[in-house]
């Protein structure tokens, strides 16, 4: 019988859920899963940060009730999470407007909604590669999607003067989508210089950041991963910021982000922040209480705050530690001493590996070692435990 639904085209999925679903599914007891952008700790387990332990204990004791909270969310979480981002001398903060959102997506989200309103005939321009999702993110809120150059496979560096020259072309009001830090899928990050030259690029040609900052602390530090949105915002663009705790708080089903809008001025500010509350009304309605009320208890704590980024400072250095062993360790076996230091220049959770489809394939069929098809590799999947059997398996694929 003709069903409602038969005329859609079937969906194949979301490739990152996938492959994890795949992996669950495998039975193969050493299995290793290096797909999902999520941060294990050294016994491959999904740590609950020490801060927000405390947190949970203090809430729980004061028995906090869980009411509608207003609609661009919790204060107290908005400032502490407008802080984190813009620092101590960002700009003044009524031109900037900040909203709790389900997650990084739902940050990316709601902005892409929002410009769709006030811009609907510009085009959003994404990294080649990028992260899997904000294509079709950006296609739901109705935009066309096109790339502009970024990573150059035979070097493992950016392709910096191709993608100057794309984005000089686009024409103004155009929206760029910015990795702040922490490429995703490839780890590869521009240097200050390169974001200074960019900056004045978007002065120049009036083009619109919007910033995806999903891993702020996993490369240079808390302060520096988010060096460029400051340095843009300080050159007086107005830009979005999704910014997400999914990964920094270690809690990724709380689903707490925010999407911050740097305005002229605060009558432009108002005006944004009345459309983005009808945007979340008309969706969502309000956004969920705890994951948001750990965040504001840890932030604005100060031991509580020190503890936080003193926890994930030892994950960063961690993962640091993993791509020099895994590096060297696949020199070692390859006897290609080179040929693997890419992956310890590269930073955050991801490392790109050069592999085709096919090895990333075999690696899968032969070892259980689960990646992306793009070769990206969640390095924070490595642990002591599985990283001599990875490499070895890398190794073999590398070969064939
Ligand atoms: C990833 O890239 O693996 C993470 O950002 C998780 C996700 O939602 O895709």
């Amino acid at each position: 019988m003709q069903s409602l639904f038969s005329p859609l085209p079937a969906v194949s999925g979301d490739a990152i859920f996938a492959l994890v679903e795949a992996f669950q599914n495998d039975p193969t007891p050493n299995k290793v899963s290096l797909s999902i952008g999520t941060y294990f700790d050294e016994n491959g387990n999904i740590p609950v940060m020490h801060a927000v332990r405390q947190a949970r204990d203090m809430l729980a004791q004061a028995g906090t009730p869980h009411p509608y909270l207003p609609i661009p969310g919790s204060a107290a979480y908005r400032n502490a999470a407008r802080s984190l981002v813009f620092g101590t001398n960002g700009p003044e903060p009524d031109r900037i407007v900040t909203v709790q959102s389900v997650g990084g997506t739902g940050a990316l989200k709601v902005g892409a909604d929002l410009l769709r309103r006030t811009c609907p005939e510009a085009a959003i321009w994404v990294s080649d590669p990028t992260w899997e999702n904000h294509g079709q993110i950006f296609r739901q809120a109705g935009f066309a999607v096109r790339e502009y150059p970024y990573y150059d496979a035979a070097t493992a560096t950016v392709r910096f003067a191709q993608m100057l020259a794309a984005l000089q072309a686009l024409p103004k009001g155009s929206i760029v989508v910015l990795h702040a830090s922490c490429h995703n899928p490839t780890g590869v990050d521009l240097s200050s210089e390169q974001w200074e030259a960019l900056t004045g690029l978007f002065e120049r040609q009036g083009l619109i950041p919007f910033f995806d900052l999903a891993y702020q602390g996993f490369g240079q530090g808390l302060e520096a991963d988010a060096a460029p949105i400051r340095m843009m915002a300080r050159a007086g663009l107005e830009c979005l910021v999704a910014s997400s705790f999914s990964k920094n708080f270690s809690l990724y089903g709380e689903r707490c982000g925010a999407l911050h809008i740097v305005c002229h001025d605060a009558a432009a500010a108002d005006r944004a922040l009345g459309q983005v509350k009808s945007l979340i009304r008309g969706n969502y309605s309000t956004p969920p209480t705890f994951g948001a009320a750990l965040i504001a208890c840890v932030l604005n704590d100060t031991e509580l705050r020190r503890l936080w980024a003193e926890e994930l400072e030892q994950m960063r250095k961690r993962l640091a530690g993993l791509r020099t062993r895994l590096s060297a360790t696949l020199a070692q076996l390859t006897g290609e001493a080179d040929a693997w230091q890419y992956i310890e220049q590269q930073q955050g959770l991801f490392s790109y590996l050069r592999l085709n489809p096919l090895q990333v394939e075999s690696l899968r069929q032969e070892h259980a070692v689960y990646l992306l098809k793009s070769g990206r590799l969640c390095v924070a999947g490595l642990t002591d435990g599985n990283i001599d059997y990875v490499g070895r398996a890398i190794a073999a694929a590398a070969r064939r």
